[in-house]
């Protein structure tokens, strides 16, 4: 995208990221309280361009945690994706080993959406980049509403109505975990409707991602099957917005109409890449 119009908002900039989907927001600092005004219109902002990229941010986990809540109620994490006892709703997203050293493995590296086996999944997402590899590292994002609405009208009148089951045992259990009997007791399945209504905007998306594991009352095999055409309809390039992470950069994107995965593009046995992680508790799909 060329030529992207700055537009001036309520106190900051919004500049838009591609022709899709995305903003950046220039001129905000998220480690003080907004105003009623300012979080207003970042929400509106939020609820238009789906992610938010604020740039050049410093944020201590209690700046990260104090900016989040002014959106919405924090979510708690996976049993076994709890933060540290200071500070248990920041999850630290890192590809780092028990030594502090680079790994060689990146997770959330497949299509999803976060929390989407909770009963009322999550609404957004806050990543901040604490350390950056020198190059990649992204963060790719998939539009569900225009998924849905690229769709047949057969297709969609053939998946409204449908439910999905999201499952974090299934999910796990394609990455080759097993998942303890807390775990399965912290998140038991769930299902949702496959084509969701936004709570916020009353647009209609799809909600699946790699916990969404089969559909109500059809077959296993040809649920999975179906749920696997639709994310590679979903994830064409067309429908994508791929985030080259800078310095800095604090993201917020809306989990209820995307789908996100982390990208391999970096050398991840050599560099670091430590991002800390804020979630929204979102509303009951149904
Ligand atoms: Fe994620």
């Amino acid at each position: 995208m060329t030529d992207a119009a700055l537009e001036t908002r309520q106190g900051f900039d919004v500049r838009p990221l591609s022709d899709l989907m995305a903003a950046e927001v220039i001129g905000l600092d998220l480690s003080q309280p907004f105003d009623k005004e300012t979080r207003d219109a970042v929400y509106r902002a939020f609820l238009e361009y789906q992610v938010l990229a604020f740039r050049g941010q410093k944020l201590t986990k209690d700046e990260q945690v104090a900016f989040t809540e002014q959106f919405g109620t924090l979510e708690r994490h996976a049993a076994r994706n709890r933060g540290t006892a200071t500070h248990p709703l920041v999850h630290t997203v890192s590809n780092l080993n028990a030594e502090a050293k680079p790994s060689g493995t990146v997770s959330s590296t497949r299509w999803h959406t976060d929390k989407s086996f909770r009963p009322a999944p999550s609404m957004a997402t806050v990543l901040h980049a604490i350390t950056l590899p020198p190059d990649g590292g992204d963060t790719v994002f998939a539009n569900m509403y225009a998924a849905y609405e690229a769709l047949s009208e057969s297709e969609k009148s053939e998946i409204d109505g449908v439910g999905v089951i999201h499952s974090w045992e299934l999910s796990r259990d394609n990455i080759g975990r097993v998942i303890s009997e807390e775990e399965k007791r912290d998140a038991p399945p769930m299902t949702h409707p496959l084509a969701r209504v936004h709570p916020d905007t009353g647009r209609k998306c799809l909600f699946m991602g790699m916990h969404a594991s089969h559909l109500d009352n059809v077959p296993m095999a040809a649920g999975r099957a179906r749920i696997e055409a639709l994310e590679a309809h979903a994830t064409q390039p067309q429908l994508l917005y791929r985030h080259h992470w800078q310095e800095g950069d604090v993201l917020m994107w809306d989990n209820r109409c995307l789908l996100h995965h982390a990208d391999t593009n970096f050398d991840a046995a050599r560099y670091p890449r430590v991002l800390h992680r804020t979630c929204l508790r979102g509303t009951p799909t149904g």
